[in-house]
């Protein structure tokens, strides 16, 4: 058995996840960025069923995880003893797909003699804006804009997050991917809708701009997902919807939820003060979101901040950074197996570390 080493906050983090349809691990240092990043997308086990099955999810990562961990330890010429901690993120998510991720996170860890930490997937897609050149300093506005989430965050430094809206019904993802469905598109909806709407015209239909009357920062998507249906209930009525209905259907929606999410954005920049504004999550990745927001933050002497696009989506690279960032804040290392399916935002950094 070889002698353990001592843990240094500043050495080089495995992050690992699996809380959706995509496994990853990635290894970061602190003083070298990112070591390696390998990612394994579920998407060809699910799109037969038009949606992420969270049994054949987790089966999955099971199969995948040990072999993408080696992987990225190869990429990064690295052991497992000679990392500073294991992350792995523990919610919130599906619970059978978080478990693979937090058993194996903590079994290797305990394994290699260093520290487990668990990872808040939201906190982590709002700090992989931190992984690239130029980040941006604290405090800041974070848009989190995802399949399961979307809200409007005060991050005043690390563990220190304030909900300041959230939405009521459907995250932006979920109606990207549920009114892509009823366009016909295959799964993930989000992209196929954003491609097709580029062949549309956004000022066809007058879709409703959700909750934008009413004050305050929350949102609603489901009305306007409603408003889809029932626009082409008429075009089928009217003899079916012709494929530039449904480009042009597209592109009216892209715009009434991109222009609900810039708006609301903008509402909460005068609210709080925040000269920076980060986007993360799934839907970050949107053409249209991104020159709208970028147009109307820079009107207003703001700047916005995004992760490349691969990191916009689910990865290892942002839970490697957020675990080493916790360890350099000196997080609790833990030695439960923790998944948790719903984990509220507010509470990270609170009671347990
Ligand atoms: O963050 P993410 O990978 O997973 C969750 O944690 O949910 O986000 C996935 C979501 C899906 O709803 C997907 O349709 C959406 O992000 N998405 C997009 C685009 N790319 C991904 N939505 C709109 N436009 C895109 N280009
Ligand atoms: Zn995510």
């Amino acid at each position: 058995m070889e002698m353990q080493s001592p843990i240094d906050p500043a050495g080089p983090v495995l992050g690992i996840e699996t809380s959706c349809d995509e496994t990853a691990a990635a290894v970061y240092a602190p003083d070298r960025g990112l070591l390696a990043h390998r990612l394994y997308s579920q998407v060809a086990v699910h799109a037969p069923y038009g949606g992420v099955v969270p049994e054949l999810a987790s089966r999955d990562h099971l199969r995948r995880l040990l072999p993408l961990v080696d992987a990225a330890l190869a990429d990064a010429g690295l052991r497992g003893p000679e990392l500073a901690a294991v992350a792995y993120t523990a919610g919130p998510g599906l619970i059978g797909a978080l478990l693979v991720g937090a058993t194996l996170g903590t079994g290797l860890a305990f394994a290699w003699g260093r520290p487990a930490l668990p990872v808040h997937h939201m906190e982590a897609h709002l700090l992989a804006p931190l992984l690239e050149d130029a980040p941006p300093a604290f405090p800041f506005l974070a848009l989190l804009v995802s399949g399961g989430h979307c809200m409007l965050v005060d991050v005043q430094g690390l563990g220190r997050y304030r909900v300041l809206g959230e939405t009521v019904d459907d995250a932006v993802g979920e109606a990207f991917d549920k009114t892509a469905k009823l366009l016909g598109l295959p799964y993930p909806g989000g992209p196929a809708l954003a491609a097709l709407a580029e062949q549309g015209d956004a000022g066809r239909f007058a879709l409703p701009r959700p909750m934008l009357k009413r004050p305050g920062l929350d949102f609603s998507f489901s009305g306007l997902k409603t408003a889809v249906l029932v626009t082409l209930k008429e075009l089928d009525a009217g003899g079916g919807a012709s494929e530039q209905d449904r480009a042009d259907l597209a592109a009216s929606f892209q715009l009434a939820a991109v222009e609900t999410l810039v708006a609301k954005t903008l509402r909460a920049l005068e609210a709080t003060g925040h000269r920076r504004v980060v986007v993360a999550g799934g839907v970050g990745a949107n053409r249209l979101l991104r020159s709208r927001l970028r147009d109307a933050l820079a009107a207003r002497g703001a700047s916005v901040y995004y992760p490349r696009i691969e990191f916009c989506t689910d990865n290892g690279a942002m839970i490697a950074l957020a675990g080493s960032l916790w360890l350099r804040h000196g997080a609790r290392p833990s030695s439960q197996v923790e998944a948790r399916p719903r984990w509220p935002l507010a509470e990270v950094g609170s009671a347990d570390r």
